[in-house]
């Protein structure tokens, strides 16, 4: 009994004095572990005669208790001062000034991806998107391009070196219309969606930079026809561009995932170094611009995207954000978006509050 005393009082000491949780672990290992002493003084009892049980049993477990007590208090104040060290480390300054002027802006293109996300969801437009790095099934075959279409060869595409998992090719998505394939294969018909976003092709002059943006629009319902396709784009542009008196200009044409196919032109006025939307292209001062493609969406693409043609029609759109954003705000070198210069930025740049809403306007100018 006078050892177990002994022993208890050295390990209470070392648990006291223990600075880690690695050293109260050695102690805990030492005293309660399997071979620790307080087990093996355990294990005496059952040599004892029930009186000398009745004796030690109590002392023992007493002595395992008081250690095991003294562990956790021990290890929970190891714990609390290091939580506090950690806290005292990270302290923030928070007497700091703050800048005089917010610094920073919102791209003129973030902007109009947020107008045209306002205006869209108004006449029941969801928001899509779809991977930027594509295989060539869903940016070219699913949209009636298989491999030896000569429209492959007019997107200046760039190719990865890797197979895709189907064994196609990976590229960089050449145009936003491979996100209506994704996303028929994965709702299903009805649909009514817009996919904004980046596409590339190996391009660069003063109106195309390898990296541009796109706006896709994807209608498939119940008896849609070109009417649906004319009004939803008449519609958005008026309130894009916040005028009444917007005229576009339907222009067959060819793509091969829609037919009949048209692009869309919209008439414009110069005005000093500016060009203005408005008023009909065939007037004096006037003339159209090419704002992008749409059409119905050819039946081949909803088969390929498994919807079936007999039961849904659909028109679809694409739009040149960047585009749409020069004849807006005004500006005419595309490659200056991309620049990154303060200026610019600073010039052609948002106000984080300037958030477009219907009630308060798409167009708020810094
Ligand atoms: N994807 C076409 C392009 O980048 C644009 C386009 C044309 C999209 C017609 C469409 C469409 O959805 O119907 O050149």
């Amino acid at each position: 009994m006078t050892e177990l005393t002994s022993q208890e009082q050295a390990t209470l000491d070392a648990i006291a004095a223990a600075t880690s949780l690695d050293a109260l672990e050695e102690q805990r290992v030492a005293a309660l572990g399997k071979k620790g002493w307080v087990s093996l003084a355990l294990k005496t009892l059952g040599q004892m005669s029930p009186d000398e049980r009745k004796e030690a049993a109590p002392a023992i477990q007493a002595v395992r208790a008081k250690v095991a007590d003294a562990l956790d208090a021990r290890k929970a104040a190891l714990e609390a001062e290091a939580l506090e060290a950690q806290l005292a480390s990270e302290t923030i300054d928070l007497t700091l000034p703050a800048p005089d002027m917010p610094k920073g802006s919102i791209h003129p293109v973030s902007q109009v991806m947020d107008e045209l996300a306002e205006i869209f969801a108004d006449l029941g437009f969801a928001v899509a998107t779809g991977p930027e790095i594509e295989d060539d099934w869903h940016n070219f075959t699913a949209l009636n391009m298989d491999e030896n279409h000569p429209a492959r060869a007019m997107h200046d595409t760039f190719y990865f070196p890797d197979a895709a998992p189907d064994g196609g090719q990976m590229l960089l998505r050449t145009h936003t219309s491979p996100v209506q394939i994704r996303s028929m294969k994965d709702q299903g018909a009805p649909i009514r969606l817009i996919a904004p976003g980046r596409v590339y092709r190996s391009d660069s002059d003063a109106t195309h930079t390898p990296m541009f943006h796109q706006v896709e629009g994807l209608v498939v319902d119940k008896g849609i026809h070109l009417g649906h396709l004319k009004w939803t784009l008449e519609t958005f542009f008026k309130a894009f561009f916040e005028r009444e008196d917007i005229v576009l200009r339907l222009r067959p044409s060819y793509f091969p995932f829609t037919e009949p196919s048209v692009e869309v032109d919209v008439g414009y006025s110069n005005e000093g170094d500016r060009r203005v939307v408005g008023g009909h292209g065939d007037d004096d001062g006037h003339d159209w611009m090419e704002l992008g493609g749409s059409g119905m969406v050819n039946r081949r693409v909803l088969e390929m995207a498994g919807v079936d043609p007999d039961e849904f029609q659909g028109f679809a759109f694409g739009l040149g954000i960047d585009r749409i954003a020069m004849l807006k705000y005004g500006m005419n070198d595309l490659r200056a978006f991309f620049d990154g210069d303060p200026r610019w930025l600073a010039h052609y740049g948002f106000s984080p509050y300037d958030q477009p809403t219907l009630s308060a306007g798409v167009g708020a100018r810094p």
